[in-house]
């Protein structure tokens, strides 16, 4: 506990915090303290917010009425886990509204337990604040609780695209959401509701597609998140979702990117009123208006008006014009917008400046890692000095409570673990195995070379068969993902082993080849994660020198040959697909490999169809349906189609 002489954040902290001390110690400590003015009373356990039988609206005007300005602006603080982890009672001291894992931040005890322990102690230090305000934890669980080793881990949103099944992708975020909350975080920063145009970002692979249509068709997802209907926060089985970036995030131009050595990622969009409402804002409509989706995160990149004479870009989290006029009142969005990892300080001008500039610009929450006594400080600061009204603090704090009170923390603040035995369990991996198979594209099948039969000498290849970290790709237990065995789960090669006994695995196709009826090269990429995955970034849309040698070995030797393309988007095959007697993108399908294989002996049909044009060479993206002289490899929409396969 800080002592009263020391300089804390602001003497308004100090002195409740003074308070609460002397209320602890009153009769030594009396005597020894200056007279202080009345510091503000902890709430009677009748205080109106504490009721659950009332409206939520009723109990944030009672508990904001009662917050000091310190509690307010904590309450739209959100540190790192990372950050506070050493010292916890920090949590209390600046009366912090969230903490959040940024990708790959967990607990030393990476399992539901350890989880739902950390969190529930971080918990209990919010409950120590005077409000006993309960705390709202965020992660990234963007492709099943995928921070957790042992979740079920599905197909990356570019994969469920090309299922075309919203009741799936629903599905899907039922099983995230109750293996997240059952290990203690109730908000997820997902889904990415992005609309990516030009394949060479990184995070291409975290959209449901190119064509905004089919992004809003998947936002069937955030019901699974959130509850079918009407939104069920309370219930266990539940999450907070938040519809991300926005907005324009994959719409942004190459080369435009200014941050670190990213090419295109937080980049500009450069772009109209009109067309960036039909491509960019459209799936935020559905989000607000059909799924009342509860947060949504600005993008990272600019917006920069054609009709206004381009050369103008304003950061995302700075517009105001599209945060507050359009998103919140002529869309009607009543949820809080969370700002992206440190996003603000890309904002021109000194912190204060940049703190104002997005308060003001609508953002509710701010996700300031490393900084969160800096932004508390700077914005308490700005509010006396008058440049920031308190009547928008107020807005934002009364948006974070409302989630707050919706998702039943105030009368159960601690994780319920009744569905942690849920987790990575059979029937979650079933559901899984079904969205690989159903993910699979087909794109090309010469002289029926699948469905495989179980009788044939399979010889496998390729950097990509056997390798589960590669398959599951970015945001993967850790924020990049990694290759080699990560996580439990099937690998493509090990599907292949169940359905037939004459399987030979040579990842380098250097074992000798005689004798076998049909050769698999499984080729690919390794995992990234956000702009690190740019191509001009250490990344290219061509297969790498490897993936080239195994596909000349194996299909020059062996009478049938079948690709596999285990990536993040399209790679560059033009030359090599004369090769190829059977062509499939099998995007990035997460732990349960063997739903590869499902399709691949006819056990399930394929029926995959392309979420994003494919493109002839690197340097024709962007290519996007609806384009003039629209001419890819192979076109949007496209996906061969097996009927179920039968047994040899
Ligand atoms: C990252 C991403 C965002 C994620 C956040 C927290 O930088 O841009 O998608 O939710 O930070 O990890």
């Amino acid at each position: 506990m800080r002592h009263p002489h020391r300089r804390v954040i602001s003497p308004r902290i100090g002195r409740s915090l003074v308070a609460i001390a002397t209320i602890a110690a009153l009769p030594s400590a009396v005597a020894a303290q200056p007279a202080l003015a009345a510091a503000p009373q902890a709430a009677p356990a009748d205080a109106a917010y504490l009721n659950p039988r009332l409206p939520v609206s009723k109990r944030v005007d009672d508990l904001l009425d009662r917050m000091t300005l310190e509690e307010k602006v904590g309450q739209m603080t959100q540190a790192e886990r990372g950050a506070i982890d050493g010292d916890r009672d920090q949590i209390t001291e600046l009366a912090l509204g969230s903490v959040l894992s940024g990708g790959g931040s967990v607990p030393a005890d990476n399992t539901p337990e350890g989880w739902a322990d950390m969190v529930d102690a971080y918990q209990s230090k919010a409950l120590a604040t005077r409000l006993k305000i309960p705390l709202l934890y965020g992660i990234d669980s963007v492709h099943g609780h995928n921070n957790l080793v042992g979740a079920t881990v599905f197909p990356h949103n570019i994969g469920m695209g090309a299922t075309r099944n919203p009741g799936l992708v629903r599905r899907q975020q039922e099983i995230t959401a109750k293996e997240t909350r059952a290990t203690g975080p109730q908000w997820v920063f997902g889904p990415c509701v992005c609309v990516v145009r030009d394949l060479r970002w990184g995070r291409a692979y975290e959209a449901y597609g190119e064509d905004p249509r089919l992004v809003i068709e998947m936002e069937t997802g955030i019901e699974g998140f959130q509850g079918r209907h009407e939104r069920d926060l309370k219930s266990p089985r539940h999450v907070l979702a938040t519809a991300k970036h926005y907005a324009g995030d994959g719409d942004t131009v190459f080369g435009s990117s200014t941050t670190g050595d990213y090419t295109i990622d937080q980049g500009v969009t450069v772009t109209d009123r009109r067309t960036f409402a039909k491509v960019n804002v459209a799936p935020y409509v559905t989000a607000v208006k059909r799924h009342d989706v509860g947060s949504i995160m600005p993008s990272f990149s600019s917006v920069d008006w054609k009709e206004d004479g381009v050369g103008n870009p304003v950061k995302m989290h700075a517009h105001k014009e599209l945060l507050t006029d359009v998103l919140k009142n002529k869309i009607g969005f009543d949820g809080f917008l969370i700002s992206d990892w440190a996003a603000i300080q890309q904002i021109p001008g000194d912190y204060a400046t940049q703190v104002r500039t997005s308060v003001n610009a609508g953002v509710d929450m701010f996700m300031e890692p490393y900084s969160a006594p800096q932004f508390i400080e700077t914005l308490l600061a700005e509010v006396r000095a008058g440049r920031v009204k308190e009547s928008r603090v107020d807005d934002a704090v009364s948006r974070i409570l409302k989630a707050k009170f919706e998702l039943g923390l105030f009368e159960k603040p601690y994780t319920d673990r009744r569905y942690a035995g849920t987790i990575g369990s059979p029937a979650h991996r079933a559901v899984a195995r079904r969205a690989v198979a159903e993910s699979q594209v087909l794109l090309k099948n010469s002289g029926r070379a699948l469905p495989l039969r179980r009788n044939e000498e399979i010889y496998v290849a390729g950097t990509n068969a056997d390798d589960i970290g590669n398959q599951a790709g970015g945001w993967t237990v850790t924020w990049q993902g990694e290759s080699g065995d990560i996580i439990p789960g099937t690998t493509i090669l090990e599907g292949i082993e169940q359905n037939s006994g004459n399987v030979t695995y040579s990842e380098d196709a250097s074992a000798p080849m005689s004798g076998s009826d049909v050769g698999i090269v499984v080729v690919g990429e390794t995992p990234y994660a956000e702009g690190v995955g740019d191509v001009g970034n250490g990344h290219t849309l061509n297969l790498s020198d490897a993936d080239k040698a195994n596909i000349d070995k194996v299909c020059g030797a062996i009478e049938t040959c079948v690709v596999l393309d285990v990536a993040g988007r399209p790679q560059i095959v033009t030359d090599r697909l004369p090769k190829m007697d059977a062509f499939v993108m099998s995007w990035l399908p997460g732990s349960e490999g063997a739903g590869v294989s499902d399709v691949l002996f006819g056990k399930r049909p394929f029926k995959g169809r392309l979420p994003v044009s494919w493109p002839r060479s690197e340097d024709q993206e962007p290519v996007n349906i609806g384009d003039r002289n629209y001419d890819p490899l192979f076109p949007y929409g496209y996906g061969l189609r097996t009927r179920r396969g039968h047994h040899h």
